[in-house]
């Protein structure tokens, strides 16, 4: 028969485990540091502390040594049952030397001959067993029993400590979520205050999700102008270019497409394993898709991807989908001041038109000045914008003229010196108009100057040649142009001969003079551009 290890080394592991406890706050260690000692202490093979599933009713082991991986990681037993079960049920502890004699015991690991369980309490409760087998007869005294209890009491403060640390990181992930939340939506509140054109909007909802969620690649789906049941990429980070435009969702096709068609928020750990997945953008294996949901109606989705399949957690999810219902108000404003805008332009566009064709000698002047600075533009090899500014900015340039008096606009004469002074206010007065479209924002400064000098001594600010938006410098020669090759009511058309050379001459002066080159280009006269 062994004898365990003498009573003083076992006052000094209760000693040890007492000292370990105040300062181990990290369970496993814990439990590990218990067994072990444990185990050296009475010199036995194996050692376990189960904890107690209430309402499963069963013990199921937490931490165990001397066992093979299967048991130590799996096994479990119900309340009641063998010797660890009936001190689970009674709350007593039980040392029973040789198992084979007792009836409650359940045969479980081979050649076990002792064993000893004692229950783990709490206020009185059993929350868990302390139990040890052996493969030889063990021999347990008193004193014995009552250090395995005090032993065991350890382990319970220790699996309550725990439970309360683990409590506390609960509690601490919630409420840094709750803050992340809060802050998106505080920023996602600042953007909807601000009600903002809708590229700008989108860009801004991008940004957010990526600084404030962290996303690699996150896109922003609206239907098709023509085709309401096709979703396109609108705006996106983390795509490449190519993917954004050739991206087609149609409603019902694939995770995007059926929450388009259900309005139903969805999170798929990995999508390769989703009924009816379409491979993704950018073989993503982790997505998140939200409606943008205003009044009921499906406005697009908001989709997020990740590498890694299960990248996105539930609390994300609940934060993507806050994010997303905040977005789609932003976007519904923003397609609401995009309509009205589109309202605005067309009717002043129809007044501008109206009041032009009312006075002969102007009749189709903006147009021709338009045609003609598209095709200038076109030469100087002009972005898409800047085409796009020319075209805005061409058939209203003169629309301030609303504002000027019909004694000085349609004067048969030559104007004062005051009378000047007073038209030269028509291009201010057209900025002031059209200063509440958002879209028009370029072309309102190209028409705020299109009557500066390239050398500065232009109006209404008197730019100095690139200060000059280069959109106005080219309005600028096509206006000559048709002013002096149009009649007025004081004198005849110029001829073209006459005209050319007029803004040739004014070359480096009035005009700049790489718009004169593309001028001269595009009326075929290449032979009068200097060497
Ligand atoms: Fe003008």
């Amino acid at each position: 028969m062994v004898h365990a290890e003498s009573p003083v080394n076992k006052l000094a592991v209760l000693n040890e485990i007492s000292t370990a406890l105040m300062s181990e706050l990290e369970l496993p260690h814990l439990l590990e540091l218990i067994l072990d000692r444990v185990r050296t202490a009475f010199d036995v093979d194996r050692c376990a502390i189960l904890h107690l599933d209430a309402n499963a009713g069963r013990l199921k082991m937490l931490r165990a040594v001397g066992y093979d991986e299967v048991v130590a990681h799996g096994f479990e037993i119900a309340v009641g049952e063998g010797i660890s079960g009936w001190v689970a049920s009674t709350g007593m502890p039980a040392f029973v030397a040789d198992v084979r004699q007792d009836p409650r015991y359940v045969p479980g690991v081979t050649g076990a001959v002792s064993e000893v369980a004692v229950p783990l309490k709490r206020h009185g409760d059993v929350v868990g067993i302390l139990d040890i087998e052996s493969t030889r007869p063990l021999r347990m005294q008193d004193f014995d029993m009552e250090l395995l209890s005090a032993l065991a009491a350890k382990c319970a403060a220790a699996l309550y400590t725990a439970s309360l640390l683990q409590d506390l990181t609960a509690s601490k992930y919630q409420l840094e979520q709750r803050v992340r939340e809060l802050q998106v939506l505080n920023h996602v509140g600042k953007l909807l205050g601000q009600v903002l054109p809708l590229d700008d909007v989108l860009r801004e909802i991008l940004r957010l999700a990526r600084e404030k969620l962290h996303f690699r690649s996150c896109a922003v789906l609206l239907p098709e102008a023509d085709d309401a049941s096709v979703l396109r990429i609108r705006a996106a980070v983390g795509y490449p270019e190519a993917t954004v435009d050739r991206v087609r969702i149609h409603r019902g096709e694939g995770i995007t497409g059926k929450v388009f068609e259900s309005g139903i928020p969805r999170l798929v750990d990995d999508v390769t394993k989703a009924a009816g997945y379409i491979p993704g953008i950018i073989g993503g294996r982790c997505e998140m898709a939200c409606p943008l949901l205003s009044r009921g109606r499906v406005l697009g989705v908001l989709d997020a991807e990740g590498e890694e399949p299960g990248c996105f957690d539930e609390g994300m999810f609940v934060l993507f989908s806050t994010f997303a219902s905040q977005a789609a108000i932003a976007i519904k404003n923003a397609q609401m001041l995009e309509r009205q805008q589109s309202i605005y332009y067309q009717t002043i566009s129809s007044l501008a038109a109206a009041l032009e064709a009312r006075d002969s000698y102007t009749r189709g002047h903006s147009e021709r000045v338009t045609g003609l600075a598209v095709r200038i533009g076109e030469r100087l090899g002009l972005r898409t914008g800047e085409m796009a500014t020319i075209r805005q900015a061409g058939l209203l340039h003169d629309l301030g003229k609303i504002g000027i008096p019909d004694g000085v606009l349609n004067k048969p004469a030559a104007l004062s010196h005051e009378e000047r002074g007073e038209l030269q206010h028509h291009p201010a007065f057209g900025t002031n108009i059209l200063g509440q479209l958002a879209f028009m924002r370029q072309a309102s400064r190209a028409i705020l100057h299109h009557h500066e000098r390239f050398d500065g001594n232009g109006y209404p600010s008197g730019l100095v040649g690139a200060e000059i938006p280069l959109v106005a410098r080219a309005f600028a020669v096509a206006d000559a142009w048709d002013a002096m090759t149009s009649d007025r009511p004081y004198r005849d058309a110029m001829k073209d001969d006459s005209a050319v050379m007029e803004i040739v001459d004014n070359s480096g002066h009035q005009f700049d003079p790489d718009v004169v080159r593309a001028f001269l280009h595009v009326i075929g006269r290449e032979d009068l551009v200097p060497e």
